[in-house]
């Protein structure tokens, strides 16, 4: 399987970081846990995982979570995501983090997929295959 420029061992340790954060996931009311890793142009890895709230439009996303964490760590760039959600399929990111990680990445960001207990993503899959014409900020008008 191809994994990208990607290597195993960023691979295994991108799951390992988003298999840690989906075990602090807060998810009492889907019970749905799911942890990611981004992975920053230097080799640093930020992790995040789903919050959710009593008011249930307010859920954070794993994904969204660890982009936070990037971002406030000085980073601007996403190079690869790691996301670990339930079994017995692993799920994709839904669409509003497809959005945000194209404000930090190519559509060549190869996103990883995987289930608990996986060492490696069982799929990996480019994020312009997934999320085609994202809304694009050079659109927005400056005033
Ligand atoms: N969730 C994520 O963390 N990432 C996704 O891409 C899809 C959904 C979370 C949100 C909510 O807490 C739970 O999964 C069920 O939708």
């Amino acid at each position: 399987m191809s994994r990208g420029a990607v290597t195993e061992e960023t691979w295994r340790a991108l799951v390992e970081a988003a298999t840690r954060a989906r075990d602090r996931a807060y998810a009492p009311y889907s019970g749905y846990h799911v942890g990611a890793a981004v992975l920053a142009p230097d080799g640093a890895i930020f992790a995040g995982c789903n919050v959710e709230n009593a008011s249930y439009g307010l859920a954070l996303c794993a994904e969204r979570s660890a982009v936070a964490h990037l971002i406030a760590a000085g980073q601007t760039r996403v190079a690869a995501v790691a996301v670990v959600t339930q079994g017995p399929e692993p799920g994709r990111p839904c669409g509003l983090c497809r959005q945000t990680l194209s404000e930090f990445a190519d559509d060549d960001l190869p996103i990883g997929l995987a289930v608990p207990g996986d060492k490696l993503p069982r799929t990996v899959e480019r994020l312009g295959d997934i999320f085609a014409h994202p809304f694009r900020g050079d659109l927005v008008k400056k005033r």
